[in-house]
């Protein structure tokens, strides 16, 4: 593609550090190509999976609204934004309906085809008859499940060429269908836990999670308690239901996690963020934090980006606080976490887990 069309030098604001890696790929290439070529342009397009604000800010004098999942996401379009002087977009979040109709739509498919599907029904909800939508995903990570989801929604998917590994499919004639109900139910330790769709593992438990809730060292004198990366709120509800007293946070990046930890764990000492950094919490808050670290971020692994919640962790905890951690043991996060703490311990391990203990 020309520099024509992407006129813009993106970077990505998160908390890796690896500077090589992209801010946008030949997925989001190949949307502003088929935008760029359009010769009537829409009333009004929709944005979906656009990570770090490639196509927001290169589509930004259409006034698009920019449909968001993730506060890291959020906050990257916004730096850039910035960065080059354009006006905040208008932003949704993917469960709420929109002001204005759509009559066109573009979407980096994400990882999930359950988030998929649930930007396909957002859309479907919220657009004119004549809509139009053009999903982009690399080659590689096509499954024909992708496409009889889209044509759950609409009666043609045409699929076009590969340009530079990446395919478009164009979705047009949207069907009359029924509204959805967008969550789902796993049943763990005599609850069931709701979560809407596209939230982390959503048939059952995560068998990382499971070890980890068997292993956990609770003290009952842990007053203030973080539960970081809480998706459905699973590890947070557990505890409180051991110590109901204690004042409990949970935090996630994912607006659809903190919206289903909201279904499955209240009261008035529970505390729900919606956020991907700690710098919201003061120095030394809390007692305990109890994590099921993120390391994989759609189709790429980072295991930076939990280090550096690691650090923030330490932070966090006061003096003779502890954090514990679930994690694959290929990872070895122990090399990274002897640094930082002044002990680390080994509850539990089986074949693929170990549960670490680090102490402030
Ligand atoms: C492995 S999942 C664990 C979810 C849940 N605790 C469980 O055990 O089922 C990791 C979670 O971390 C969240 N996450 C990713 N990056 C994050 C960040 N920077 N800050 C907070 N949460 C993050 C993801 O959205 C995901 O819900």
């Amino acid at each position: 593609m020309g520099s024509e069309e992407n006129k813009y030098n993106i970077k990505r604001y998160d908390l890796s550090e690896d500077r090589s890696l992209k801010a946008w790929s030949a997925a989001d290439e190949y949307l502003l190509q088929a935008f760029t070529d359009l010769e009537k342009k829409p009333n009004h397009l929709g944005i979906y999976g656009d990570r770090f604000g490639f196509l927001g800010c290169n589509l930004h004098s259409f006034t698009p609204t920019l449909v968001f999942t993730k506060k890291s996401q959020q906050k990257a379009i916004d730096a850039n934004l910035e960065a080059h002087n354009i006006p905040l977009l208008n932003y949704s979040d993917p469960l709420s309906p929109l002001e204005r109709e759509m009559d066109f739509a573009l979407v980096n498919v994400p990882k999930s085809l359950e988030l998929f599907q649930l930007y396909l029904e957002q859309i479907a909800c919220n657009s004119s008859e004549d809509i139009t939508v053009i999903c982009a995903f690399m080659t590689r990570h096509f499954t024909p499940k992708l496409l009889q989801i889209a044509q759950e929604y609409f009666e043609v998917a045409e699929q076009s060429r590969a340009v530079k590994k990446a395919r478009l499919v164009v979705l047009t004639k949207k069907k009359s269908t029924l509204k959805k109900e967008l969550i789902t139910t796993l049943d763990y330790n005599k609850q069931n836990y709701k979560q809407f769709w596209g939230v982390f593992s959503a048939q059952h438990i995560d068998y990382a999670t499971q070890f980890f809730l068997e292993q956990l060292e609770i003290d009952d004198a842990d007053e203030c308690i973080l539960d970081l990366g809480s998706g459905n709120g699973i590890i947070g509800n557990e505890i409180f239901k051991q110590l109901p007293d204690a004042e409990i946070h949970l935090i996630d990046d994912s607006y659809l996690a903190v919206a289903s930890a909201k279904l499955n764990i209240q009261g008035e000492n529970i505390h729900h963020h919606f956020n991907n950094e700690l710098s919201i919490f003061d120095d030394e808050t809390f007692d305990l934090i109890v994590t099921n670290p993120p390391f994989h971020f759609e189709f790429e692994i980072n295991i930076q980006i939990p280090i550096q919640l690691f650090r923030e962790c330490y932070r966090c905890l006061k003096e003779g606080g502890n954090l514990q951690i679930v994690a694959n043991k290929h990872l070895n996060y122990k090399v990274h976490l002897e640094p930082i703490f002044s002990l680390v311990e080994i509850i539990d391990e089986d074949k693929k887990f170990i549960v670490y203990k680090c102490i402030k």
